[in-house]
């Protein structure tokens, strides 16, 4: 980035360095958005019904965040002291450089993976050591385990996965992250489950065994409340504790808690809303295995596929038609499309729309 010519104060030099972030464009509403994986049926009408009774009394005093703290650990079976609701994960992994990084630390990712890791990681001044993502789409584990067994000084501070990864869609097995987990005397590690919903493996339960261990969920995704900027931090009681002493007062606004308690109570619609992603994600791998590209195994709500040169006229040609899907320029070659599996009916639409072009 640029220091503007008219600003004579100082930036900070980390956020000249900054490259720039692809965030979701404008003027996606109308379209079928299968480019950021959320939800695309929209959330629960039991949430919608509980939002609009909330009351104008309810608006003007900043949000409690107990009762609903209670609430949701009830839900995650995890008691309250071991839970921190966050304005999405994105505010998770901001709070977590606020806490943890100084200018100059060094933090682990694995590339490609969610650009925010970086981002929250060399906004702070640090440092960020990227391995990379295997051919076939698996985490570098006895790479990563090295790295962790560092000598201190210069171990790094945070290591960051997704499982399932994005834009991999790849899980990460259970008996990797317990090696990595075992290896990391002195690191912090992060397991992002925002697509957990969509996966079924979890490692939530970890955090009792092990102290240096954080899990971030969303409502983002399967509960489709993106607009609304909710997720949650699981860890240990000490550690969430220091955090709260980093963390604005008011992170998460009362919208954002009114429907995130309507949405756990819908289990039903939870439910009959990822068994439909999960049919829908096997019609869409299925398709695009016909139209030749290479797809990953995937633990998601989107499928990652290899078209080559066929890529960038394939995701062009789709949006002419009002369909949109995200190529990702992140890989070592060109050729890579990450595509959101909505309902059957969405899928059914691209896979119609893709043959007009293929
Ligand atoms: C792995 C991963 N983590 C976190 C997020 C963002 O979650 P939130 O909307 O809760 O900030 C995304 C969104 O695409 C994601 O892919």
């Amino acid at each position: 980035m640029n220091a503007p010519k008219k600003l004579n104060i100082p930036i900070r030099k980390s956020v000249l360095a900054l490259a720039p972030y692809n965030a979701p464009r404008e003027g996606r509403a109308r379209k079928l958005r299968l480019d950021f994986n959320e939800n695309t049926v929209g959330c629960s009408p039991k949430v919608l019904r509980a939002l609009s009774r909330i009351t104008a009394a309810q608006m003007a005093i900043y949000p409690e965040y107990q009762e609903t703290t209670r609430r949701l650990a009830r839900f995650f079976r995890v008691r309250p002291a071991q839970m921190h609701l966050t304005n999405g994960i994105d505010d998770a992994l901001h709070l977590i450089a606020d806490t943890f990084l100084e200018s100059g630390d060094s933090v682990l990712i694995a590339e490609p993976t969610f650009d925010m890791y970086r981002f929250f990681a060399e906004l702070a001044g640090a440092r960020v050591t990227a391995l990379r993502y295997d051919d076939e789409m698996r985490f570098p584990v006895d790479a990563a385990i090295q790295i962790l067994r560092r000598p201190s000084e210069i171990a790094p501070r945070v290591l960051y996965i997704a499982t399932p990864n994005n834009p991999t869609g790849t899980v990460v097995p259970q008996k990797d992250l317990r090696r990595i987990l075992n290896a990391a005397a002195r690191t912090l590690v992060l397991i992002d489950e925002a697509y957990f919903d969509f996966s079924g493996e979890t490692i939530l339960p970890w955090i009792r065994r092990y102290p240096n261990l954080l899990v971030a969920r969303t409502f983002s995704k399967s509960s489709g409340l993106a607009a609304l900027r909710i997720g949650c931090l699981f860890g240990n009681p000490e550690i969430l504790a220091v955090m709260r002493g980093a963390c604005t007062p008011y992170p998460v606004n009362t919208a954002a808690l009114v429907a995130a308690e309507a949405a756990v109570a819908d289990k039903r619609f939870a439910r009959s809303y990822t068994r439909e992603v999960l049919k829908s994600r096997a019609l869409l791998e299925k398709g695009l295995q016909q139209f030749g590209a290479r797809i990953y195994p995937s633990g998601a709500n989107f499928v990652l596929a290899d078209f080559g040169p066929r890529a960038h006229r394939l995701a062009k040609s789709l949006e002419r038609k009002g369909i949109l899907i995200r190529e990702r320029k992140d890989f070592p070659r060109e050729g890579f499309v990450r595509i959101s599996a909505g309902t059957r009916a969405d899928t059914r639409k691209l896979l119609r729309a893709m043959k007009g072009i293929l």
